[in-house]
């Protein structure tokens, strides 16, 4: 078909192109007819220009009249200063004034307006995505995870890294999650996994001397799926050899150094922190702490501080070997509706209520719970916080973990109730030495918490062998996490290369030679021929590209997402197959 095309995009015209005669081809995003005069917003992915025809031109006014929505046109005319300028279009001060518009497609009145500030579904922005697409919002987030492979893939080559392409018809991985399984037709009964990860494949890469292996790469998890998690997701993953943890670190931010800089124009400040899993847990309630909530609100341990007083909560939590710990909240006006709120929200995870303490500008103290507490211990909780006229502390106690991880909770919930995060800039750090181990208490047994191939620390490879369960659960791994403004950007561990080291670990987890041999074997077959100590890193790409765009919803980053029940609502997959395939296949739905 000939059509003029275009000599410029619609997001490029300015005054200095005043004068000029230009083509423009788009979508018909806006019309406006005042009678005389119409006023077409011409959107393609560059921006909208304005295109405007007079009646005096009947041709082109008539088929400027025709156009609907979404129509597919070509404008061309002479570009000129516009009598009332649109500061909030980049083209705003100029338009295009038609002499000439083909219709190269007409369209179907649309489910919905295509417009920034869609009202829309999601169901529906998902169903008719390629509509959503033509959003400049969702485009650009596109355009970002594009600009973000190329800085990934120019770093990791700079670094010696070799790029390799991993199997996604696989056997079965460690990662924990179910498994998508693919059906063999060639061998009927037997199935192929989609990779959670291409972990065993990249150790495998290790011990055939690759040295350093990255790969831009789809991983399949079947799970329970929220904003950060997706069905299929991207990873930025890594692998190298002899190396240790603080070679992993110093190559992984480096490349979040690349991106950020790259993409969003900002230097961030190396090496990144590093905090310990326990003191994130015992300090922030969580392994992934929010950095940018002001003042941080820290979580104070006042077990020591409350232990023998009167208040029969805490003494009963204590004395069955839990704790008392609170957070303190300053320059903020608690009133009682607040409290009452809060109150519901800890009872909702699972408490009895909630301890507060009012420090008033007159220097008393206000507190439901003060009249069971002596003065001494009053004042050693003072101290705990360091408190001031004007802060509240919030305190819970009971169970450790469950203490810990609610005033965590918490924490988010304040910080978000009194607009406490300072979105100024992303707060990254690494969370290091986490326990190798967890306890099952359904299934009664001990589970790797990374995965099995994980390296315990030195210091800890005698307590693989006891047979106390509080042993075991101390174990420390060579295991760390990124994590940025809360959210687990990514992770990886030292890997363990000594079979002997790594014999325990499958008895600690219950997996006999033979349980191992089957689900593992090829890994730790290849083990046996001279496996270099290695380690490495897995980011979750997707969640990189939300922060770089604002959110925390990864499906606004991701071309065609899955809803969270899984569904493509585009192509209506999953969706039933034919029994002709089924029977090739040599499967029954039951
Ligand atoms: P892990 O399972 O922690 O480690 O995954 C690494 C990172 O991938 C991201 N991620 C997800 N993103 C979106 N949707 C999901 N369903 C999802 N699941 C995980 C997270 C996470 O931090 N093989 C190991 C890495 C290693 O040890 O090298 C692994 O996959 O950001």
């Amino acid at each position: 078909m000939q059509f003029t095309q275009r000599t410029n995009t619609c997001g490029e015209l300015s005054l200095s192109d005043v004068g000029k005669t230009v083509a423009l081809n788009g979508w018909v995003a806006d019309k406006r007819d005042l009678g005389g005069v119409i006023f077409i917003n011409l959107r393609d992915r560059y921006g909208v220009t304005q295109i405007t025809v007079n009646s005096e031109n009947k041709g082109v006014y008539d088929s400027a009249k025709s156009l609907g929505l979404e129509y597919v046109i070509s404008a061309s005319g002479k570009v000129q200063r516009r009598t009332s300028s649109n500061p909030k279009m980049k083209t705003g001060e100029i338009e295009v004034l038609a002499d000439k518009i083909e219709i190269l497609n007409t369209s179907e009145v649309t489910p919905f307006v295509v417009e920034e500030e869609v009202k829309a579904s999601e169901e529906l922005r998902f169903k008719y995505r390629y509509l959503d697409l033509r959003r400049r919002k969702i485009a650009s987030n596109l355009e970002m995870r594009s600009r973000v492979y190329g800085i990934v893939h120019r770093y990791f080559e700079r670094h010696g890294f070799v790029e390799v392409e991993t199997p996604i018809l696989m056997k079965s991985t460690p990662e924990g999650a179910r498994d998508y399984l693919v059906p063999s037709r060639i061998h009927k009964g037997e199935f192929y996994a989609l990779p959670q990860s291409p972990q065993t494949y990249k150790q495998i890469l290790m011990v055939a001397g690759l040295d350093r292996y990255v790969q831009i790469c789809k991983c399949f998890r079947d799970e329970d799926l929220r904003a950060d998690r997706q069905p299929e997701f991207t990873q930025i993953d890594l692998e190298m050899s002899f190396v240790t943890e603080a070679d992993v670190f110093r190559m992984c931010e480096g490349v979040i150094y690349d991106i950020w800089k790259e993409a969003k124009g900002v230097g961030l400040k190396l090496p990144l922190p590093v905090m310990s899993y326990d003191e994130a847990m015992e300090t922030y309630g969580t392994d992934k702490p929010d950095l940018r909530i002001k003042g941080w609100l820290k979580i104070v341990n006042i077990t020591g501080s409350v232990k023998g007083s009167e208040f029969k909560v805490f003494t009963d939590a204590i004395n069955s070997g839990g704790i008392a710990a609170g957070i303190k909240l300053s320059s903020v006006d608690v009133t009682r509706k607040i409290i009452d709120s809060l109150t519901e929200y800890v009872k909702q995870l699972g408490f009895g209520g909630l301890g507060y303490i009012k420090y008033n500008a007159d220097d008393t103290a206000s507190s439901p719970m003060l009249k069971f507490l002596s003065e001494e211990i009053q004042n050693k909780i003072k101290n705990d916080f360091n408190s001031q006229a004007g802060d509240t502390l919030f305190i819970l106690s009971g169970e450790k973990a469950k203490v810990l991880s609610s005033l965590g909770s918490l924490r988010l919930k304040l910080a978000e109730m009194f607009n406490l995060f300072d979105e100024s800039k992303d707060e990254f750090l690494w969370v290091n030495d986490f326990p190798l181990f967890s306890y099952n208490e359904e299934e009664k047994c001990f589970v790797a918490n990374h995965h099995a191939f994980t390296m315990p620390k030195e210091q800890y490879l005698k307590n693989l062998e006891s047979k106390n369960k509080d042993d075991i659960l101390s174990i420390r791994a060579d295991c760390y996490d990124m994590v940025c403004n809360g959210s687990e950007f990514g992770s990886g561990s030292i890997r363990i290369h000594r079979p002997d080291i790594q014999k325990k670990v499958f008895n600690v987890i219950g997996l006999t030679d033979e349980e191992a041999k089957q689900k593992f074997g090829f890994l730790l077959e290849a083990f046996t021929y001279g496996a270099p100590p290695h380690g490495g890193f897995a980011f979750g790409f997707d969640r990189i590209i939300a922060t770089l765009c604002g959110t925390r919803d990864i499906r606004e980053t991701i071309a065609f997402p899955k809803t969270t029940s899984a569904v493509s609502p585009m192509d209506g997959s999953p969706s039933p197959v034919d029994e002709k395939q089924l029977k090739e296949l040599g499967l029954k739905i039951t």
